[in-house]
């Protein structure tokens, strides 16, 4: 079974009401031209709700970029429950991002909770993987992947990654310009697959797993025509329309 390819585009702390408007319209009003694809925003959170109005009655969904790991809602000053992403119109959420990780000193233990804590709220967490430039020079990269994506199946099974979606995010390729290879992106991934798959076979077959770092349209056609690139999380290039929709429709022309 083919898998269905995503873009995502992950605004990070970017946006501002007029352009948001401007830039959903543009990304609603061309998404028609791509059915085979899933497309995906994920703008900051107090922007979700009027985002989420704009794209009624399009097919791109909505996202949001971090949820906190609590099970129910409380006294907990400037979190937000996955209850209230699903409230506002989000299917996706986005996990263990690496500036989460490393800016916000979010653990391998942390982000697999929030993983469980966004399916028991019925969103699809997309959980970000990556290693640093270090990491990668000092031939971690393998070890890395491995902790991170190990925490989670840890506390879920991998049976749970029927219902979500993986991102390898390079730290090194995010925002730098710089993207992996088509071929180290594509050795990644496979043993991402691989690692999901040492536990659930079937699952590991079917798991959309995304490239993220530098994405653009003049890059994003070599890296999707990867055997196991499902498709791209998107940073800087998905606050420009012609860009992310340029990526959209190469991933669209990847589809069978
Ligand atoms: P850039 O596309 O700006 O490198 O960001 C990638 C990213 O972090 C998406 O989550």
């Amino acid at each position: 079974m083919a898998r269905r390819k995503m873009v995502a585009g992950n605004w990070k702390m970017n946006g501002a009401r007029d352009a948001n408007a401007s830039l959903v319209h543009d990304v609603v009003f061309d998404s028609k031209r791509f059915p085979g694809i899933d497309i995906v925003v994920c703008p900051p959170a107090v922007y979700i709700e009027s985002v989420g109005a704009a794209l009624n009655g399009s097919s791109v969904q909505l996202g949001a970029q971090t949820l906190s790991e609590q099970e129910k809602p409380g006294a907990f000053t400037g979190e937000i429950h996955g209850g209230m992403l699903k409230d506002v119109g989000c299917s996706y959420v986005l996990v263990g991002h690496s500036e989460r990780r490393s800016l916000y000193g979010e653990s391998d233990a942390l982000v697999a909770h929030k993983f469980k804590t966004a399916q028991a709220c019925g969103l699809v967490p997309v959980l970000c993987l990556g290693e640093t430039l270090a990491e990668r020079e000092d031939g971690q990269t393998e070890s890395v992947l491995a902790r991170q994506l190990g925490a989670v199946v840890d506390l879920t099974g991998a049976a749970a990654f029927k219902s979500a979606v993986i991102a390898y995010e390079p730290v090194w390729a995010i925002g730098t310009g710089r993207t992996a290879s088509p071929e180290q992106a594509q050795a990644a991934h496979a043993f991402i697959r691989g690692q999901l798959a040492k536990t659930n076979a079937k699952i590991a077959n079917s798991t959309r797993i995304l490239y993220g770092g530098s994405v653009k349209a003049d890059n994003a056609a070599t890296l999707f025509a990867n055997a196991d690139v499902d498709g791209g999380l998107i940073g800087g290039a998905s606050l420009k329309a012609a860009e992310f929709l340029a990526i959209c429709a190469l991933a669209q022309s990847l589809c069978q």
